[in-house]
């Protein structure tokens, strides 16, 4: 089976005002997607009932992150049942910045996977190296020790909700993309982790993304790559260049 091209935005803590989020949206309204292409938009909680109103209805609205219970006394949270009222139908869980800067384990962030799972959310799991792994040739081992924390916490038959995105975090909003070649071989390296540890179905029909100052003028290569199924962009999903990269799904193989 074929794996459809998927193409995340991802706006972070972006943009800085609801006039700003509106113009970007019509920006996105008023574009030409002429790829075959799944889009999802991630944003802060507050754009997202603004997302779910007026963006684009052949684009999905995912949150970036949600907390591991349904509700209670857990100040400053944000959780699955809030989004499923809201009709969000994705989120993007274990990105670096929420790693590296609010601490989410491995553990922690397994528990989301299986709320969110249950909830009925689609997730984009968010996997990759710093640049001390990979200048000591370390990256497989601690990208394939990520993604095996992550995989006892899908629940059964949840798979095809799950996409994968790797994201070297030395790459992330540093201009720095990967090669060609390194996304690739991570790309392969996951999707043989799945092959072994869950199955070969599911490998195969796995998307894995790449993200990491993914940009108009570098999209076009990495999305011919048989093992990039689409992207995760941050810095260039808040303005219009983002629909090259959307549409570059035509290039992929
Ligand atoms: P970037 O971010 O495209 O700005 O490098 C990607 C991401 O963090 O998802």
């Amino acid at each position: 089976m074929g794996r459809r091209f998927l193409v995340g935005g991802n706006w972070k803590a972006n943009p800085k005002t609801i006039e700003e989020a509106n113009k970007l949206i019509d920006t996105f309204n008023g574009a030409q997607v002429t790829a075959d292409v799944e889009v999802v938009v991630a944003a802060p909680f507050l754009f997202l009932p603004l997302l779910k109103d007026r963006l684009r209805k052949d684009w999905a609205v995912s949150a970036e992150n949600i907390y591991t219970k349904d509700n209670g006394a857990y100040t400053g949270e944000v959780t699955a049942p809030m989004l499923n009222s809201f009709g969000v139908g994705w989120t993007i869980l274990g990105h670096s910045e929420r790693r590296d800067i609010l601490k989410e384990s491995d553990e922690f962030l397994a528990e989301k996977v299986t709320q969110a799972l249950n909830k009925g959310l689609k997730i984009i799991f968010c996997c990759g190296e710093h640049l001390e792994e990979r200048q000591s040739g370390q990256q497989n081992a601690f990208v394939s020790r990520q993604i095996e924390q992550m995989i006892p916490a899908v629940p059964e038959g949840k798979w095809g909700d799950v996409v994968i995105a790797y994201e070297p975090i030395w790459a992330i909003g540093t201009g720095k993309v990967a090669s060609t070649n390194d996304a690739q071989e991570m790309g392969k390296v996951i999707r043989d982790i799945l092959a072994a540890k869950v199955s070969p179905e599911v490998a195969a029909q796995t998307r894995i993304l790449y993200g990491g100052s993914v940009k108009p003028n570098n999209c076009n290569e990495l999305a011919a790559q048989p093992d990039v199924d689409g992207f995760l962009v941050g810095g260039a999903s808040l303005d219009a260049g983002f629909i090259n990269i959307v549409n570059s799904a035509e290039h992929s193989k």
